[in-house]
């Protein structure tokens, strides 16, 4: 179990046109989140690997790739080639889980499996024990900007108890209307990994807003253990 949060500013919030100063700007996270899109599995279109790689030159921080794509198990190479670091994949969005973790861990990376808010905890029971995290979205995949589902909650205390039940201990991430206002319950109910998009690119002083973060998802972390 992590004692220590982790803080993931989501770039599809950034200003595209000017990504390099973006990016030094959240240089205080602890990974850079990288919202791929495809248009089919969600309905909107972000970036790619070709951008990935301009981004991992550009950065010291790891970059956690998450794959909003319809058969990722088709198209992850191409990610895991353009270096990234954890790579994601919808649960709803795949046929051969087991197969995906096994080709993104072959390769260095870690391998996450994400359940959109209406896919059931009990969906990932039986690769608990291989993923390295699990992503809970708090939104319905697609944009940033959204508000939390409150429901999220519930979940992440049944997948932190199902998890311990098979002797597991992934990495849990949220993704979705996170600001500094939630993180404190969010981490009490079992994230360790935030990712934050709007609250983030949204202020004015981004590492003020990452440590506000930060701070209050720290809070209910301590509380939790
Ligand atoms: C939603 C993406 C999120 C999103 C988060 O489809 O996966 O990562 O960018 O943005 P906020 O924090 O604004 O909800
Ligand atoms: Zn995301």
């Amino acid at each position: 179990m992590l004692s220590e949060v982790r803080i993931a500013p989501s770039i599809l919030s950034a200003d595209f046109l000017k990504l390099g100063s973006e990016l030094e700007s959240i240089k205080t996270a602890d990974y850079i989140h990288f919202d791929v899109m495809d248009g089919m599995f969600v309905p909107n279109l972000s970036f790619g690997p070709g951008i990935l790689s301009q981004v991992k030159k550009a950065t010291d921080l790891p970059v956690d790739v998450h794959l909003m794509i319809a058969e990722p198990d088709r198209r992850v190479q191409a990610y895991l080639d353009a270096g990234a670091d954890i790579v994601t994949f919808h649960y709803e969005a795949q046929t051969h889980a087991l197969r995906t973790i096994d080709l993104i861990k072959s390769s260095g990376a870690k391998a996450g499996a994400v359940i959109n808010p209406g896919t059931p905890v009990c969906a990932l029971e039986s690769l608990i024990n291989d993923v390295d995290m699990v992503l809970v979205m708090s939104v319905n995949p697609g944009f940033g900007g959204q508000s939390f589902i409150a429901r999220t909650l519930d979940k992440l205390r049944s997948l932190r108890k199902m998890a311990a039940e098979h002797g597991a201990d992934p990495m849990i991430e949220v993704d979705g209307g996170i600001g500094a206002g939630n993180a404190e319950e969010v981490a009490y109910a079992g994230a360790d990994v935030f990712v934050a998009g709007s609250s983030v690119f949204g202020a004015a002083d981004r590492a003020a807003a990452i440590a506000d973060i930060r701070k209050a998802a720290q809070a209910g972390l301590n509380r939790r253990m």
